[in-house]
């Protein structure tokens, strides 16, 4: 496969370049060679013509897609070819794999396992995966095989995260999320993180950006781990948190405003008008939205902003699927 080869310093705005021309190969990973980084591309003539050097090279898959490629294959040996189409995406949380096995799949849960441990020999337990329940958003879990405990630290965009699953919630498919956030968080921001769970989204913000934050979270459980994971990456983190423990609804009346709000919003609850008030410059509010409402929620918003006397510009961007025609999205607001 192509791949081009790129001073290091030049690698973020060609791969950006190659990003909005449609040619990065997303499904691998770039890699550093001395002062050239080897960037992967489709197989396309553009590629040729960028002033660069494009050499064949095997570059190894991501690991996520790799690894479901491994859970495929490992169980096409076991599995009937109707019976893999209700295999669902699992995550791994530190040494935990939780999956998620619809009914039509029950009678294999045993080789779920074994595949699952043959591809992350490193697992200590694996979990079955239920619904995200009351307002704290728990995730259901039972334990199918291994350890009894739902506790790990988890690694990601370079700090350490303890949860534990059957406490508080902890999505790593926003891992991506927080680090495109933490993009741009320029240095010297203030923030304020309603909803802040163990806090992902400021350690990674605080990991990359000397900014001061201002999180909130109701559960006394995931405030204590955000507090544990705070002290866990001290050394790492430029920024500061402050974390406050008590309801978003009652703390934030009493808060100045910030720079930047970012609102992970439990699903279910309407912090808009909340959030936007407490925000100077941008709001990223998250909200599970139907396809056919996005337009009427940015329409929303525009009409919150008035209402506040703000004027303001509003980009809604999907981060995932949820259900069929039902996608978590960030609505990136900015105010002027
Ligand atoms: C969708 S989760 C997001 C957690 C975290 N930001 C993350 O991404 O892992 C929403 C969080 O809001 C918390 N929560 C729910 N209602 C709250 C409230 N009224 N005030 C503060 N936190 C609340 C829940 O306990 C949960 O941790």
């Amino acid at each position: 496969m192509p791949a081009l080869k790129v001073p290091r310093r030049e690698a973020e705005p060609v791969k950006r370049k190659l990003k909005k021309l449609g040619l990065y190969d997303g499904k691998r990973r770039p890699k550093r060679e001395d002062d050239f980084v080897l960037l992967p591309v489709i197989e396309d003539e553009r590629s040729y013509t960028l002033g660069y050097e494009v050499l064949p090279v095997e570059l190894p898959f991501r690991p996520e897609r790799q690894i479901y490629k491994n859970l495929e294959s490992v169980l096409a040996e076991r599995l009937s070819e109707d019976e893999l189409k209700y295999l669902r995406r699992y995550d791994v949380i530190g040494d935990i794999a939780v999956i998620q096995i619809p009914p039509e799949l029950e009678h294999r849960v045993e080789d779920i396992v074994f595949a699952l441990r043959k591809v992350h020999p490193f697992l200590k337990v694996i979990a079955r995966k239920g619904f995200h329940e009351g307002a704290f958003r728990i995730r259901d879990y039972s334990i199918i095989w291994g350890e009894k405990r739902l506790e790990t630290v988890h690694r990601e965009n370079g700090v350490e995260i303890k949860v534990d699953l059957s406490k508080a919630f902890f999505n790593p498919r926003m891992k991506g999320e927080r680090y495109r956030l933490a993009q741009l968080v320029k240095d010297g921001e203030r923030i304020l993180i309603p909803f802040a769970g163990v806090l992902p989204y400021a350690l990674v913000i605080a990991r990359y950006r000397k900014v001061k934050i201002t999180a909130v979270e109701l559960n006394r459980e995931a405030y204590e781990l955000g507090l544990e994971n705070i002290e866990r990456n001290r050394r790492r983190l430029k920024g500061e948190i402050e974390f406050i423990h008590g309801d978003a609804f009652k703390v934030l009346p009493e808060l100045p405003s910030y720079d930047r709000v970012i609102s992970p919003t439990p699903r279910g609850v309407d912090a808009l008008s909340l959030t936007l008030s407490k925000a100077e410059r941008w709001l990223h509010y998250y909200d599970f939205v139907h396809e056919n409402e996005i337009e009427a929620f940015r329409q929303r918003i525009l009409e919150e902003c008035q209402k506040l006397g703000r004027e303001c510009s509003v980009r809604v961007k999907k981060v995932s699927d949820f259900k069929p025609h039902v996608f978590k999205v960030c609505a990136d607001i900015e105010l002027r």
